[in-house]
């Protein structure tokens, strides 16, 4: 048996996550959807990719949270994007009543399922969703260092006219404008860029990163960024299914490590099957820490909003 990857939310990120697992061949798929129909026309249209790129992946859509049953993986994308001129923060109300009754779903159907949140704003609804589940910590964890990670090695590559596969980078904190980009662990094939570039430019990018999603929703119109948070995602996937080890950047729950507790927050960890498997602390200069625990502050009152 193949495992299970239910991606609940056939929106934009939904819709792309599915089509870059399904690519991988690593699991069979279910999407789920309330808008009637919806999600059955898209995993039709992805099974009939299959012949062309190789997959047998079997991509069923419905709008019965009952078929979440035997998942071993839940990739949670409903909910409101934003449109411009928001915050991610905007969107906490509306997503947090999605969040919480979809998360209920995910404790009736799937109690022993691993949870990557994706909805935003992210660190607070992963928050959410571990409350509503009650699933231990290691298997309810959100994504989004992955993305502004991503996000930074292309602004650095392009930079310095390198392939971005040669540009490795960790962005640590929120997913929003507190994020943490860390150009002293950002290294090009292990050259670290504080060799290759002047100070002005790093910070330069590191701004652009910070604010790489508001950029992308501004030219969007009407909605927020998708190919390359559904290949993030997909990577988090990929690393629980093929229990790779792979050391990234995601929202876990904190208890004292980076002097943060009772929240969850992006930090470097490593992924595998068991999920969370390890939280890496790394060594932080005092600015540095300081922007990490600013970040986590700002989470902390968000999550009053929401009656934590
Ligand atoms: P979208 O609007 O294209 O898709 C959202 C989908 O969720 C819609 O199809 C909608 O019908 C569905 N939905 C709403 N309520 C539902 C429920 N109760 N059960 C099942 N499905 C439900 O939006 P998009 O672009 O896919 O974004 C989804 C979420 O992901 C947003 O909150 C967005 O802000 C967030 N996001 C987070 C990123 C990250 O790095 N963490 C990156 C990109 C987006
Ligand atoms: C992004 O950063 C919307 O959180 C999403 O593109």
């Amino acid at each position: 048996m193949r495992p299970k990857v239910t991606v609940i939310g056939a929106g934009h990120v939904g819709e792309c996550t599915a089509m870059y697992l399904a690519e991988k061949n690593i699991c069979d798929i279910t999407i789920i959807d309330i808008v009637e129909d919806m999600p059955k026309g898209k995993g039709l249209d992805l099974c009939q990719a299959g012949p062309v790129h190789g997959y047998e992946t079997v991509i069923t859509g419905s709008n019965d949270f009952a078929d979440i049953k035997g998942s071993d993986i839940v990739v949670h994308t409903a909910g409101l994007p934003r449109k411009p001129g928001m915050s991610r923060e905007d969107l906490i109300t509306s997503n947090a009543d999605i969040i919480g009754a979809v998360s209920k779903d995910i404790k009736k159907y799937a109690p022993k399922a691993m949870v990557i949140m994706v909805a935003n704003p992210l660190d607070i609804m992963t928050y959410h969703c571990w409350k509503i589940t009650g699933f231990e910590n290691h298997r309810v964890f959100g994504q989004a260092g992955v993305l502004d990670s991503i996000r930074f090695r292309t602004f650095v590559a392009w930079e310095l006219g390198v392939s971005v596969a040669d540009v490795q980078a960790m962005v640590l904190g929120g997913h929003g404008d507190t994020m943490v980009p860390l150009p002293r662990y950002t290294t090009v094939s292990g050259i670290p860029i504080t060799e290759l570039l002047p100070e002005d430019k790093i910070q330069a990018i590191s701004d652009r990163t910070r604010v790489g999603g508001g950029e992308i929703v501004k030219l969007l119109k009407t909605g927020s960024a998708y190919y390359a948070p559904a290949a993030a995602t997909t990577e988090m996937v990929d690393s629980v299914i093929r229990d790779r080890k792979r050391v990234m950047p995601c929202s876990v729950y904190l208890t004292g490590q980076y002097g943060v507790k009772d929240l969850y927050i992006g930090v470097p960890i490593v992924i595998g099957k068991d999920g969370v498997e390890k939280i890496l602390e790394i060594k932080l200069n005092d600015e540095e820490l300081k922007s990490l625990q600013h970040s986590a502050e700002t989470y902390k009152e968000t999550l009053k909003i929401i009656g934590y």
